[in-house]
């Protein structure tokens, strides 16, 4: 986890906002950093996914495919891109987004992971429907929220997010694996039509961020534009609790995704490297 940094934020949320999130489990928020912050991260983005960052060691794969060598990602992602963009987690963009998730969550809100999802120009795939949590271990009680910043303008064309009001209430419902294929590490919503009638879309400007908690419904369109949509998350949330009453998340026990396979193979050499644990 990066450390906390040690700068003011410069922007706030009202108790206007503050409660708009509780009612409805998501905010947006039309700015987080300044144009300047927004062209220099741009940069750094396009770098880490053009050297495929993280691919051998399982941080980077297909969240939306079957993320086979040699075919190109419908929705490529990186985790925890701090690992090889450290500059990412000292931005004022992650300052404000902390300050803020302080105000919606409380004081003892703090950072976790990060991701990064990248919806190429043209065929970048949806994101289907999910509850962030779906992917969490079920053995825990989360009280979190992520921070989704795209660096350009987010529009329903290319993608921007889309979310259920209210749906931050619902339990964990039940996902599974996109396409049903036991390949692919993206979830989606079983019946997904059932839940999302009152869907609305968000768009924001880039620099922008929206916030939403660990099980508001949310959903990411294709982007049909020319341009690649950018779009960088952080999580932030009270420390996870054991939960009293047991639960299962099936959807998680069928897992053979190319990138598991990768890491294990990245772990082996790692152990096998004399001086390395
Ligand atoms: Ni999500």
């Amino acid at each position: 986890m990066p450390a906390a940094i040690d700068r003011a934020p410069t922007v706030t949320v009202t108790p206007e906002q503050i409660a708009f999130f509780r009612e409805n489990g998501y905010l947006t928020v039309e700015s987080i950093t300044t144009p300047e912050e927004v062209r220099a991260l741009q940069a750094v983005y396009d770098r880490i996914f053009a050297q495929r960052a993280g691919r051998e060691e399982g941080g980077q794969f297909d969240l939306g495919g079957s993320d086979e060598e040699g075919k190109p990602a419908v929705l490529p992602q990186i985790l925890n891109p701090l690992k090889h963009a450290p500059e990412l987690g000292e931005i004022q963009a992650r300052v404000n987004a902390r300050a803020i998730a302080k105000q919606l969550l409380g004081p003892e809100c703090d950072g976790g992971g990060s991701h990064a999802i990248l919806k190429p120009a043209g065929y970048g795939a949806p994101t289907p429907w999910h509850q962030d949590e779906a992917y969490w271990d079920p053995s825990k009680e989360y009280c979190s929220l992520s921070v989704w910043i795209p660096f350009q303008d987010a529009t329903v064309e290319n993608g921007c997010l889309w979310f259920v009001p209210g749906s931050h209430r619902l339990a964990i419902l039940p996902h599974h694996r996109i396409n049903n294929d036991p390949r692919v590490h993206g979830l989606e919503l079983d019946d997904f039509e059932k839940h999302t009638a009152g869907a609305v879309p968000c768009p924001i400007p880039a620099g922008g961020a929206t916030f939403h908690r660990n099980s508001t419904l949310h959903y990411a369109g294709p982007n049909r534009s020319d341009g690649a949509r950018r779009a960088l998350i952080f999580g932030f949330g009270l420390p996870a609790k054991p939960r009293t009453e047991p639960r299962r998340f099936p959807w998680q026990e069928v897992n053979e995704t190319p990138r598991q396979k990768r890491r294990a193979e990245w772990q082996a050499k790692e152990k096998s490297i004399p001086g390395k644990k």
